[in-house]
Parts: C-alpha cells; structure tokens; sequence
C-alpha cells in the first residue's frame, strides 16, 4: 500500500496529492511518470510525477478528474492508500542548455511540465513559460511555474486572466520578438498540434509529451503504440516526449478516441453509484 500523506484541491476538478513511495522518489527524474491503480479491480493509469522528495519518500502528483479512475481518485485524501504505484516510468526529458526556452502547459499539462521547466532553468536556460487556460478559475500553479521560471505568461481564452487569446499567440509574438532555441508544450492533443505548427517553418526544435493510452508501461501490451515520423514507438518507454515535428497527431487521437464509448459507460455508473465504490475504496485502505 502507499498512503497519502497530504492532499490538497488546486481548482475545479484538479488535485494534488503527496505519496509515500520512497523507492519510486529516489530514482525520479523530471519528465518521469507512474502507473497507479487504485485498488484490485481498478484500472491502471499513467500520471506524472510533478516533484519527489527523496528525504520524505515522497512524490507529489496533479491529477484531473476527467473519468471514472481519475474522479474515484480525486475523491480520495490523507491518510487513504494506493494499493499499487510502479515507476519511475519513461524516458526522462532531455535536458541541456539550449538558450531562450519557451515552455508551454495547458490545463494540467501545466503540473506535467513543472519539473521539465524547472530542471531546464537550473541547466542555464531562459525559460519562458506560457500557461493556457478557458478561464481564471483553471489556471492551476501559477505560483510554482512562476518560480521554475525567469517570465510567465498566462492566456485565458475569455480574457479573465492575464492575456486574452491562445498560448500560439504569444509563442508567435516571442518567436518573432526575440527568437526562441526549444520549445516544450504539454497539454491537450489540438494545442500541441497547434504549437508544432507555430515552430515547424523556423525548424525550432519542439517536444511534446504524449497522453496515448497506456495499460502495463513497459513496452509488453502494446496499447500506447504511436507514429513517430515513419516509425511505430511505444510512448511509454520510448517517450513520453517526442519530437512535435514528427508525432502523427491524426493516429493519437484516433487510437484515444477507441475507448470512448466504455469509457462513458464507466463514468455513467461512477455517477449513479460512485458513493459505494469511494466507500468499499477506503474500507480497503483502512484493512490493507
Ligand atoms: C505519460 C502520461 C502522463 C500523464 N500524466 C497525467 C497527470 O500528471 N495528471 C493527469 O491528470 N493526467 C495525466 N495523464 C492522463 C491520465 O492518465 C488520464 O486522464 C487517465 O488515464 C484517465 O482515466 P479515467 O478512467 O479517469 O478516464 P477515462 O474516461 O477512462 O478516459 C478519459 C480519457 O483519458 C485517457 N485515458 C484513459 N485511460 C487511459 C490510460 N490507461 N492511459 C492513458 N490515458 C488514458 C483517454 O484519452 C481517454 O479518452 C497522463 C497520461 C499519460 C499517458
Ligand atoms: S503501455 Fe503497454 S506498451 Fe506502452
């Protein structure tokens, strides 16, 4: 079991939670993500590891509720459990002094982004970071990117906060204004295709890290299979970043499209009966 040892809401649906996992803290590296299920009958998901405290034996992850596994977790805090987390996950990110940097988080892709702009600015690199929200109200680590970072700007897309218009607008303005040597986006799919459009005609160098679904994390079930350039990956070791330039957008989206329909399903039943599940969740944790 690993217990949560802190949990704290950050906005609407967005949660971070602090777990006791000292094998995983120790070999943590930024860019690196875990597998967790729940409890025995749960699913397992991939989320990223957003910081780790080697002394504590702890690491902090950002999770959105968007489903059922994500809305069952988010309904837990301190002093429950995790029954299984395996990682550190992953390729850590490429991390060398590049010059001008531009990092770019959208939605909680913001929370996966932190630890790669913070070990980007301890390399000698200007970071620049852009945050992309629909409102104010979603606009989650703003004070924690501020410090990863030497400039912060934050985009909504109905102007209640910072700029009004999209984080593209603003790489574009930087582009043109000062010149920018590597780009790092990290959000929804429509975003970071966005963003490789943006860079593609000045070749700046471009990561993005892929969200494709993944099952076991090791190379073995095949599920997070993407197209990179004219090849097959597997995001889970090959990745999670790749080259934006090279991603075949159009097959990632169709293969996390697959599921949608049992994925509904699962969080339609969530909906009418989640109370029970988050019940029988924390009885587990409280004998296991
Ligand atoms: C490497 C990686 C790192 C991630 N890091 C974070 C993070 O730090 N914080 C965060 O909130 N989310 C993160 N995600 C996304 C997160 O894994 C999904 O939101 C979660 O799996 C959704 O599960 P669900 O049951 O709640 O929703 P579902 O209703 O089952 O699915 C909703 C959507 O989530 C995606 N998804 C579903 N199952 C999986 C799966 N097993 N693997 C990957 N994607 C899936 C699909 O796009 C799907 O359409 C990450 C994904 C990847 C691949
Ligand atoms: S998650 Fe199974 S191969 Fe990547």
């Amino acid at each position: 079991m690993f217990p949560i040892v802190e949990a704290r809401v950050l906005g609407p649906n967005v949660k971070e939670f602090e777990i006791a996992a000292p094998r995983v803290a120790r070999k943590h590296q930024a860019g690196q993500f875990i597998i967790l299920r729940i409890y025995d009958r749960g699913e397992r998901i991939p989320l990223t590891i957003k910081s780790a405290d080697r002394e504590r034996g702890t690491i902090t992850i950002v999770v959105q509720a968007i489903g059922k596994t994500t809305s069952l977790l988010n309904e837990l805090g301190k002093g429950d459990s995790i029954l299984d987390v395996v990682g550190p996950l992953g390729k850590p990110s490429e991390i060398e002094k590049f010059g001008t940097v531009v990092v770019i988080g959208g939605g909680v892709g913001t929370a996966i982004a932190l630890p790669t702009a913070a070990a980007l600015r301890d390399a000698g690199n200007h970071v620049i970071a852009i945050l992309g929200a629909r409102n104010k109200g979603l606009v989650i680590l703003e004070n924690d990117i501020r410090a990863a970072s030497h400039e912060t700007f934050i985009m909504t897309d109905d102007g209640s906060y910072g700029e009004k218009g999209l984080v593209t607008d603003k790489l574009r303005e930087l582009i043109a204004s000062r010149g920018v040597d590597f780009v790092l986006a990290i959000g929804p799919i429509p975003m970071m295709r966005a963003v490789a459009e943006c860079t593609r005609p000045q070749s700046i160098r471009t990561v993005v890290s892929l969200n494709s679904i993944m099952v076991d994390g090791t190379g073995m079930c095949g599920g997070c299979r993407v197209m990179i350039g004219n090849s097959s990956k597997f995001a889970c070791v090959d990745g999670p970043e790749f080259d934006a330039h090279e991603v075949d957008f159009k097959v990632l989206m169709q293969r996390n499209e697959m599921y949608k329909e049992s994925e509904q399903k699962a969080m339609a039943d969530f909906r009418l009966n989640g109370g029970e599940e988050v019940k029988r969740v924390r009885g587990a944790c409280a004998n296991g």
